[in-house]
């Protein structure tokens, strides 16, 4: 079976001045569908760039990425925005929800800049807000929310770009 994520060498490198920080180094790493993975490491090993890369925020220093056989690590910015909007759902260890929107603008958003129109934006969105729990809430915004209600909005974000059954 072809793996929907495929790693094949990753290397991340940050460079700041002269100094040069191996972050990942060789990381080989396959993902098939349906499978659930953990990835543990103690703080400020790599966890977060490694999720950067699979979650095609960033690109890694050398090696090869294969998301759902697309070669993606050699790809700009504006492709790898294409493909965020389209294959990715994202939980950020810091949320990012825009404080000037509530939580059903959060989750709407990608759905906007996918062609989505108003009407079946708020048809897949405010089920999701049943299924983490915030149907209450829908109309708050991030900073009257707490911070697990924060979470959850943005577990329900990440999960807005699969289609409703
Ligand atoms: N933009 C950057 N420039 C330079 N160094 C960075 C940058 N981002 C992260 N680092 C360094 O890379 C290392 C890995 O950071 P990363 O955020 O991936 O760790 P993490 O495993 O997610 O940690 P935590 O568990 O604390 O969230 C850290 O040592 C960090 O200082
Ligand atoms: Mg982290």
């Amino acid at each position: 079976m072809d793996s929907i994520i495929s790693l094949n060498n990753i290397q991340k490198t940050y460079s700041i001045g002269q100094v040069v920080v191996n972050v990942l180094q060789s990381i080989i790493l396959k993902i098939n569908k349906n499978d659930f993975v953990v990835i543990t490491r103690s703080s400020g090993l790599g966890k977060t760039t490694l999720m950067n890369i699979i979650g095609c925020l960033d690109t890694p220093t050398s090696g090869e990425y294969y998301l759902n056989n697309q070669l993606v690590s050699g790809l700009g910015d504006d492709e790898l925005a294409g493909i965020r909007n389209k294959e990715v759902g994202f939980v950020f260890q810091t949320f990012y929800l825009l404080s000037r929107y509530n939580a059903l603008e959060n989750v709407m958003l990608s759905l906007i800049y996918a062609g989505v129109n108003k009407n079946d934006r708020i048809a897949r969105a405010e089920p999701m807000f049943e299924i983490v729990g915030l149907k209450d809430r829908i109309h708050h915004k991030p900073n009257e929310l707490s911070g697990g209600q924060r979470q959850r909005v943005a577990i329900a974000r990440a999960h807005i770009n699969v289609p409703l059954a």
